[in-house]
């Protein structure tokens, strides 16, 4: 089948897009906000964009608090998402006012990053702790801006549980990352192999 965006004629049920693009980590985005107020909520638009520096993105579907807050502070911490925690995961998606602490809705122990004033996920294996390098509202292929706004955040820290590093590395098998697929599904991770890069081709 084919179907051109603009009708998204698609005949299904639901919109395909999200479940072609999958697996997505899911970047569970701690922050807090001028008030002071904390805040906790995942992005499944998320990933890393660079290493050299490290940086990671989300984008937030219209005005979200998560988005005021990066603004008005500058910094967020990006919590890693594994099995245990898909529970309070999914809990801390609440739509709930502003300045609601979603710490407290999931009983998820906050604590204050090192680097960044932002809170992070005690329980989470690994977190990220990121400042702010740019925040966009992305346009449309007609120069047009749309309701979907990416942060664009570098990583100044990196928590590690030790209970995950096995044999000096950070081990996805320990880690049990939850993925995000379309609709409402998640996944885990399968087995783990390793593939090496390709040689070029030698001159004969
Ligand atoms: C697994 C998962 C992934 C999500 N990914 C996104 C996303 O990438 N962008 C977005 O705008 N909302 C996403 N949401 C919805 C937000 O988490 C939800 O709207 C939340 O209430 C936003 O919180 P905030 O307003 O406190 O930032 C996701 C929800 C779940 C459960």
């Amino acid at each position: 089948m084919f179907y051109d965006t603009l009708s998204n004629a698609h005949g299904m049920a639901h919109d395909p897009f999200k479940a072609i693009v999958a697996p997505r980590p899911i970047g569970w985005i701690g922050s807090r906000g001028r008030d002071g107020s904390r805040n906790l909520s995942p992005y499944s638009f998320f990933n890393a964009v660079s290493d050299r520096p490290k940086i990671v993105m989300f984008s937030s579907s219209g005005r979200k608090d998560s988005l005021r807050n990066v603004e008005e502070t500058g910094v967020f911490t990006a919590n890693f998402v594994s099995g245990p925690l898909i529970g309070a995961m999914n809990a801390s998606s609440v739509a709930v006012p502003y300045g609601t602490d979603e710490f407290a809705i999931a009983g998820l122990t906050p604590v204050d990053g090192r680097l960044v004033d932002a809170p992070y996920v005690a329980e989470s294996v690994a977190v990220l702790e990121c400042r702010v390098t740019t925040i966009t509202t992305l346009k449309d292929m007609g120069g047009a801006d749309t309701d979907s706004h990416a942060v664009f955040g570098q990583v100044v820290g990196i928590h590690i549980d030790e209970s995950v590093i096995r044999e000096g590395r950070f081990d996805l098998a320990l880690a049990q990352p939850i993925m995000r697929l379309g609709y409402m599904d998640y996944a885990g991770i399968g087995p783990i192999f390793e593939l090496g890069r390709p040689k070029p081709p030698t001159a004969v």
